[in-house]
């Protein structure tokens, strides 16, 4: 059964492409290619650009540290991340939720169990996170809207003040939804090793 419902998400797939191809609407992203084609990619250059233009001090920025090619890759890098979060703020349980099951029915099965607390949740969990609270969920990603709108204003008049808040917080606002919407993304506590240990004691107990 999974494994003909794997072909049908591969020849779904397939056919989206396959229109996408053909001029016909472009269909909304998953997540996951929101996070790995646009969120993470763009905060990233935001990091690198602004942590090359450190004050002497190093408690703010320089304007004249960033180069005027950088200035329009800050601008663009806002736009994106606001349009992309203005998607995500739309209709987060109608669209996105669908298709990231979609994506991850074999992941799925290699996830059964217990998510751990420093696990990040599995595909179905998230579907089920946004379902519960769709509102929450577009909330935090009109934080991120925001966010990149004031980037994109703040480029165009390089006001120095807005780069440095929006990127040094930019972590905070990431990880806004992430705590609610996915779990931690931290790595797994110092504790955590002693894993097989606990999973003995569990086995000798029963
Ligand atoms: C409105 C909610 C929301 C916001 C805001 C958000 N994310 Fe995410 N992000 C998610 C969810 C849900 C997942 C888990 C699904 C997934 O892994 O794609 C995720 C996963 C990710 C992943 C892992 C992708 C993978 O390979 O599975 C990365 C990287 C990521 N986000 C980066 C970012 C960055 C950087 C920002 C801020 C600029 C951001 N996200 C803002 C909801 C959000």
């Amino acid at each position: 059964m999974l494994k003909r419902m794997g072909v049908l998400a591969l020849a779904t797939g397939a056919l989206a492409l396959a229109l996408a191809g053909c001029g016909q609407p472009e269909r909304t992203p998953t997540i996951n290619e929101s996070m790995t084609q646009v969120m993470q990619p763009e905060a990233q250059t935001i990091w690198d650009i602004t942590s090359r233009a450190f004050n002497d001090k190093g408690d703010g920025l320089d304007a004249a540290k960033i180069p005027p090619t950088d200035w329009i890759r800050l601008a663009k890098a806002g736009r994106k991340l606001r349009d992309r979060s203005h998607i995500l703020a739309t209709d987060a349980t109608k669209l996105e939720v669908r298709r990231i099951q979609d994506r991850i029915l074999g992941e799925d099965a290699a996830h059964a169990g217990v998510r751990q607390t420093w696990d990040a949740a599995s595909p179905r969990q998230i579907e089920a996170y946004i379902a519960a609270n769709p509102g929450l969920f577009a909330e935090r990603a009109k934080v991120l809207e925001q966010v990149g709108a004031d980037l994109l204003k703040a480029a165009h008049t390089k006001d120095i003040a807005t780069v440095y808040r929006v990127s040094s917080g930019m972590d905070a606002v990431c990880d806004g939804c992430h705590e609610k919407f996915w779990g931690t993304d931290e790595p797994p506590p110092f504790q955590a090793a002693p894993e097989p240990h606990a999973k003995d004691a569990w086995i000798k107990a029963s």
